[in-house]
């Protein structure tokens, strides 16, 4: 642990664009989810257009929340961590404009691509090649630019939090690649190299590890750095912290067959990865008390602290929804959850109560360090925020929850003579309700987005150049 201090002027630019990239991604992405939650509510809301239907904009959703949203988030913290961590500078000005701008256009061809129809159809990896192949050129820019910043380090010691980050952008290459090995067949037209079982092995040894390397890895570099800085307390456990990195990251890999249960994928296989996936519940907890125990002293700022209160819930969710996983990893559990609503439950308690909420409350506490204000502009909105965050998160889930579990008792009932005791339409008429609550609690995270944009908004516009400037050249903070 360091305290040397040093009046290195740090690259904040690209930290402040990719701040506001992340709330107008955020607001756009969640806004598409609230959109499909009302067609699962009012199928005519499909519009009977080929571009809005159901089909092809929930890959927009999952595109623009996990890699717009999430994707600006982690690039944004990630460079401002590296940089007040190894106080130094990124190594390139221009690279990290490259990464900006790189990153931006892969999303807008994601928001052209997807409505109109062109698609992989592997579950987040549906860009098609060209977009692929721009995906992991900016992505090979964004490891450069990172590890160079962390061998320009100025400090011997490499903080956790970029230990998690690297794990996080060397993994996704590895993955983004090997998953997108194919033939060009035209210009948006491609076919994997790999068939049948193989391909689904792949796809899901590469969908899962987004989960563990993007949802998780990469965010939970981003809670080792902000819940002990917005805490003013040092990480409970190093050495905790230590072992987490390598357990997690050692057993993650393995987990990805847990998507396949009951398929053609031999069983072996399946059992390997529902025994992994019950074992990563070790590790994971370990980093979820890990972070929560940094607060030891300090739950009073609970009361006074919106922002702690984002970090610290996020992390409560992180516990629920790596416990939930395991258990959905058993065969027996999946034989009822999987196709089931509760599959889209646990999804949102780690995408929307994890992710979301971790992001959240580490924007409230960068974007005025990098925009060079005291503070952001309204503390009240923050703590309404976070209202409508947990409502919105916890009517979600628990919808959800009701919905999943029902339609698996549903559709696995069956009477004396053997025959089905429901058919699905019935299951899908008994799922009404559960999709209105949801859209309620969608309707309402996501107008907790604009009450951050309107509050991040109040908070630049107050910041002049020179101020904004001034940030990125004050002496550096203590590590935490
Ligand atoms: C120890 C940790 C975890 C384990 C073992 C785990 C396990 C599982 C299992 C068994 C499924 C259902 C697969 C199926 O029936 O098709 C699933 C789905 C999923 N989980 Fe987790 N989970 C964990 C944590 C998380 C976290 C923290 C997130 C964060 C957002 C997350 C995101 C997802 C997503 C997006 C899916 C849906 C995949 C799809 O079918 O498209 N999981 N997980
Ligand atoms: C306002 C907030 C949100 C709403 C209303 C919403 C709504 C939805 C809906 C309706 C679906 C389709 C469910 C189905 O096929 O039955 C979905 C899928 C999904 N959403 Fe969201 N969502 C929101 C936020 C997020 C966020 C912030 C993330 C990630 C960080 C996320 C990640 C996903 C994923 C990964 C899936 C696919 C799940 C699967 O295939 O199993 N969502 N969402």
């Amino acid at each position: 642990m360091s305290t040397t201090q040093s009046t290195t002027a740090y690259n904040y630019r690209v930290v402040r664009q990719f701040t506001v990239a992340t709330v107008i991604w955020g607001i756009l992405g969640m806004a598409v989810g609230v959109f499909i939650a009302a067609q699962l509510v009012w199928p005519g809301l499909n519009l009977n257009l080929p571009y809005t239907t159901f089909g092809r904009l929930r890959p927009l959703h999952t595109n623009l929340v996990i890699f717009a949203f999430g994707g600006c988030a982690l690039f944004g913290t990630s460079l401002y961590v590296v940089q007040r961590t190894c106080q130094a500078r990124l190594i390139s000005d221009a690279l990290a404009q490259f990464v900006f701008w790189g990153w931006q256009a892969v999303l807008v061809a994601a928001v052209v691509s997807l409505p109109l129809g062109y698609t992989t159809s592997k579950e987040y990896a549906e860009l098609e090649w060209p977009i692929a192949v721009l995906l992991a050129v900016v992505w090979i820019a964004y490891a450069w630019l990172f590890f160079g910043t962390v061998m320009a380090r100025k400090v011997r010691h490499i903080y956790v939090a970029n230990w998690f980050y690297g794990a996080f952008i060397l993994v996704m290459l590895i993955l983004h690649i090997v998953n997108h090995l194919a033939l060009p067949a035209s210009l948006m037209k491609s076919y994997p190299l790999y068939a049948g079982a193989t391909d689904a092995m792949v796809q899901w040894w590469y969908g899962h590890n987004a989960v563990g390397f993007f949802l998780t890895t990469g965010f939970l570099g981003m809670m080792y750095y902000f819940v002990p800085k917005q805490a003013e307390r040092p990480v409970y456990s190093y050495r905790l912290s230590i072992v987490h990195f390598w357990a997690l990251i050692t057993l993650y890999i393995w987990a990805g067959p847990h998507h396949l249960h009951y398929t053609a994928l031999p069983d072996w296989a399946q059992s390997l990865g529902m025994v992994m996936s019950v074992i990563l519940l070790v590790p994971s907890w370990g980093g979820m008390i890990n972070g929560m125990m940094t607060l030891a002293g300090a739950w009073h700022k609970l009361r006074t602290d919106p922002i702690l209160r984002f970090l610290v819930v996020a992390l409560a969710f992180y516990g629920m929804s790596t416990f939930e996983g395991p258990m959905m990893a058993l065969k027996t559990v999946n034989a009822l959850s999987h196709y089931t609503d509760w599959t889209i439950g646990h999804v949102h308690a780690g995408a929307l109560g994890w992710v979301a909420m971790i992001t959240i409350g580490a924007t409230y506490h960068m974007a005025p360090r990098a925009f060079g204000r005291p503070a952001m502009h309204s503390i009240t909105a923050i703590n309404a925020h976070f209202w409508l965050a947990t409502v919105g998160t916890v009517l979600y889930i628990t919808a959800m929850w009701v919905n999943g579990l029902m339609q698996g008792l549903m559709w696995r009932a069956v009477n004396d003579d053997g025959t089905l005791t429901y058919t699905f339409v019935q299951a899908v008429q008994a799922s009404h309700g559960g999709y209105l609550v949801r859209l309620a609690g969608g309707a309402c995270f996501a107008s907790g987005m604009l009450v951050m944009a309107w509050n991040l908004w109040r908070t630049v516009r107050a910041s002049s150049p020179e101020q904004a400037a001034q940030a990125a050249a004050m002496p550096s903070e203590a590590q935490p």
